[in-house]
């Protein structure tokens, strides 16, 4: 017979585990039966000895398998689902989805809320009124078989073991860890019941995996658990050291992403889109090469096509589609002042804007949590005017703050000084997707 304390020393020693045994350890999760010491104890085991693929894999079954998984094959044989693991200003799911349903693939996409200085789609998206951000099973199928497109967030009933060790996980010191993020991550998507899937695995300072190498890691293990697990998954590695795209806050970040769908995008949010979404196009065979669904996703930019299918997803979902046209029906600050940098000498090119300090001076006037349940500022955020590689100077704004307060304009510009770093010689920005496509 099984027992956890064997277990916990096993992985402490090093060794890799059955399928049984980590069936034991998620069922054990589910029913109770294993307490939170034990679970925590061993959770620290995988952090600092790893686990390998036979394993991920196993872990990401068990877990996937904890709870209902959805049957979308109703829908059509191919059902699109984009996944980011977390960076700052990162509203590419907003751009994305409405403009892969456009193009002839259906997009279900469950989303999250902010985790620790990373934004959340679900709270971007309630800064739409009226937008229901919670659709039950049979509306979120329904949705999609009717206009090709939704975004709700998660529910509890879907890998729920996942549930619970990911709140051990935040509390334990235990949630960077390759295996742990992949099984987690995946067993979610495929509970959806999605089947072309895309990653985008944020690298730098305003992501979870700092390292290129340990970005790299997580894409291929998720590829290859994907492969096991008969389920494609393709994971590209992308830049998270500044912000994407200028906008970063709730109201803000939904304003450029309809501005993007209008084709008046700025040029890393736009590029990074549609980088997967020729990807995604490729891959369900809606396209036959990477040019064709480049035009064919420029064309529905144009065409207003992209637009309209993000306008009868808000309407479907029961908000005000009137907020593409009139900005000023969501959440909007109180007041904006421009930021400036009164001790750049001359003109300078912009060497660093460090994403995590921009996303906490956003985090201090209130855009983001600093406990579980905590309701948000929609309408407060930072509109960059500079990015890396840009000639500045004091005379020229870097950034707009947005905000209700003189105190959250204060405690913002003070954390936003240290997010700025300048070069006398010429900078050339790094590329926004790192990995090689189709590689
Ligand atoms: N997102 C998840 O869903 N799980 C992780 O472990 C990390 C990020």
């Amino acid at each position: 017979m099984l027992r956890m304390v064997d277990l916990i020393l096993k992985k402490r020693a090093g060794s890799a585990h059955t399928e049984d045994e980590i069936s034991f350890i998620i069922g054990g999760t589910m029913n109770d039966s294993i307490p939170d010491y034990q679970l925590s104890a061993w959770l620290m085991a995988v952090c600092l000895k790893g686990m390998n693929i036979d394993e991920t894999a196993y872990m990401t079954n068990a877990l996937l398998h904890s709870g209902q998984v959805l049957d979308l094959s109703s829908i059509g044989p191919i059902v699109g689902d984009k996944h980011s693991t977390g960076g700052v200003g990162d509203k590419t799911t907003l751009v994305l989805i409405p403009l892969l349903s456009a193009a002839g693939l259906p997009m279900a996409k469950l989303s999250g809320r902010a985790l620790g200085h990373t934004g959340g789609t679900i709270d971007k998206l309630e800064a739409i009124p009226g937008f229901r951000t919670e659709l039950s099973t049979q509306e979120f199928v329904a949705q999609i078989k009717k206009i090709g497109l939704a975004i709700c967030g998660q529910t509890a009933d879907l890998a729920p073991a996942d549930g619970r060790l990911y709140a051990l996980r935040d509390v334990t010191g235990t949630v960077e860890s390759v295996p742990l993020i992949a099984s987690s991550i995946l067993s979610k998507k495929f509970a959806a019941g999605t089947n072309l899937i895309i990653l985008d695995v944020k690298c730098g300072s305003g992501a979870f995996m700092k390292s290129e190498s340990e970005a790299k890691a997580l894409a291929q293990t998720m590829e290859e658990v994907g492969k096991r697990l008969k389920r494609p998954v393709t994971a590209l590695v992308t830049n998270m050291d500044q912000p994407l795209g200028n906008a970063i806050g709730n109201t803000l970040e939904i304003i450029e992403s309809i501005e993007t769908l209008q084709g008046k995008g700025p040029k890393d949010l736009l590029e990074l889109c549609l980088t997967f979404g020729s990807l995604a196009l490729v891959k369900a065979d809606i396209c036959k090469t990477d040019k064709e669904a480049h035009s064919k996703l420029l064309d529905v930019i144009k065409n207003g096509q992209a637009l309209k299918s993000l306008s009868q997803m808000i309407e479907a979902q029961g908000g005000n589609c009137e907020v593409i046209n009139d900005f000023s029906l969501m959440p909007t600050a109180k007041q904006q002042t421009d930021y400036y940098d009164s001790t750049i000498s001359g003109e300078q090119w912009l060497k660093t804007l460090d994403a995590k300090t921009v996303a906490e001076a956003c985090k201090i006037m209130g855009a983001g949590r600093t406990r579980k349940g905590e309701s948000i500022n929609l309408a407060v955020g930072i509109k960059l005017k500079a990015k890396v590689g840009d000639k500045v100077s004091s005379q020229k704004p870097l950034a707009t703050i947005y905000y209700d307060t003189t105190e959250q304009f204060a405690a913002a510009s003070q954390i936003l000084e240290k997010a700025f770093q300048f070069s006398k010689t010429e900078i050339i920005p790094l590329p926004v997707v790192n990995s090689p496509i189709f590689a």
